[in-house]
């Protein structure tokens, strides 16, 4: 099987990062073409992954972007749709993993007659995305993909939702090494003492800086928690959100949590990070499609805290393998912190019990065999 990966962006989010794993059984016979320069890049060729970049200026469509601006990108689109056309000519199957991706493997698909998979990593709702970018998106699937591949049931009913074919669909969650999260317990408190967090409570954020991952929800929400409490926010802005970051660093000052919260980064391994926490949060205010950081907490074995919306509802299962609380409430998420602080037993054993089922149900070896199964499929139907 020869596959063409599709990406637009040159920026390291999870969509990207489940690719690597998608694509790294195909390196043999792949290529993923990027439609931005960035660290994206580098790390695919760190991981020996075929990849060519199409474009150095990132295509200018936003998720909230109208028509008109859309229509405004064509003078882009089109050279862009031919140079994948005649690359597709070497390829089976063309797969976008993302939405510009999907717009122009669309057309290539029809150009290069190849078969087309689009994999859902959004929630196509009106909290993520434009009237006219969720029309273009569910328009192009139904009419050019021969399957859907949605990260998980949340997207799969907000794709039907909007008018996506039900029959195209098939749900496949992220897949995980757990030998890369497999932390040995004695690291923790000598790092910890390296960062400073010794004798602290520590609370791990791991996301992209960015509104509707609510890290602005935690900084509140530690206002109610006892002064061991101490915030670890790693992660950057990917998508320009520089506005955000000065607001939660001005917030950190305003709340009077200066010695309390701190600023990490990205980093290119969140394993080690994770290891020093004793309990990870995730607060996105919008429903997260599938929430890759939930997965790596729990294989870390590290308890977590979960914004109950999307994604987070298939992955725990609130007071058993973690907690739920209401997105955007603060006293909720404080009440959950308060909980896990206050009985550190209670909290490894559903740590424990998440670990174990994380294994279970998110292995990469299942997921990569799944993903194979269903390409030879549409290869074999075209
Ligand atoms: N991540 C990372 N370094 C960081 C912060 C996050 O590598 O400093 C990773 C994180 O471990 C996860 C991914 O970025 O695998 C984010 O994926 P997720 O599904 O949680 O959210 P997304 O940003 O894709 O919406
Ligand atoms: C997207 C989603 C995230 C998901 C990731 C991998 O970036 O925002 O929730 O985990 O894709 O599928």
């Amino acid at each position: 099987m020869k596959i063409l990966f599709l990406d637009q962006s040159g920026q390291i989010g999870g969509a990207e990062l489940c690719l690597v794993d998608i694509a790294r059984p195909f390196r043999d016979n792949c290529l993923i073409c990027l439609f931005a320069d960035g660290p994206f890049r580098k790390l695919l060729e760190e991981k020996k992954i075929p990849v060519r970049v199409l474009a150095n200026r990132s295509i200018r469509v936003r998720k909230q972007s109208s028509l008109m601006q859309g229509i405004g990108s064509i003078g882009v689109f089109t050279p862009m749709v031919a140079k994948v056309a005649e690359i597709a000519w070497e390829y089976d199957l063309i797969y976008a993993n993302t939405q510009k991706a999907l717009v122009i493997g669309a057309i290539a698909s029809l150009v290069a007659r190849r078969p087309l998979v689009y994999h859902l990593h959004d929630i196509l709702s009106a909290e993520h995305f434009s009237t006219a970018n969720r029309r273009l998106a569910v328009t192009l699937a139904n009419r050019f993909a021969s399957l859907v591949i949605a990260n998980s049931k949340a997207t799969q009913t907000a794709f039907i939702e909007a008018g996506g074919r039900p029959e195209l669909t098939e749900v496949v969650h992220n897949g995980f090494d757990p030998a890369i999260y497999h932390i040995q317990i004695q690291n923790s408190p000598q790092t910890k003492q390296h960062l400073g967090l010794e004798r602290r409570f520590v609370v791990g954020h791991f996301s992209r800086l960015s509104p509707w991952k609510g890290q602005h929800i935690l900084l509140e929400a530690l206002t109610h928690c006892p002064d061991e409490v101490t915030a670890i926010l790693v992660g950057d802005a990917l998508f320009g959100e520089k506005q955000y970051v000065e607001q939660l660093h001005q917030k950190v000052v305003e709340l009077g949590l200066s010695k309390r919260v701190q600023f990490f980064g990205f980093r290119g391994e969140v394993a080690p990070l994770m290891a020093v926490c004793d309990l990870i949060v995730h607060t996105s205010i919008a429903p997260e499609p599938f929430g890759r950081v939930i997965v790596e907490a729990m294989l870390c074995g590290r308890p977590v805290v979960a914004a109950a919306a999307g994604g987070a509802l298939e992955l725990i299962e609130s007071g058993k393998t973690g907690w739920l609380v209401e997105p955007e409430n603060i006293e909720e998420l404080a009440d959950a912190i308060a909980i896990c602080y206050h009985n550190p037993m209670l909290a490894k054993n559903i740590a424990q019990q998440a670990q174990k089922q994380a294994i279970e149900r998110f292995h990469l070896a299942a997921i990569e065999q799944k993903m194979t199964q269903l390409l030879r499929q549409v290869i074999d139907f075209h």
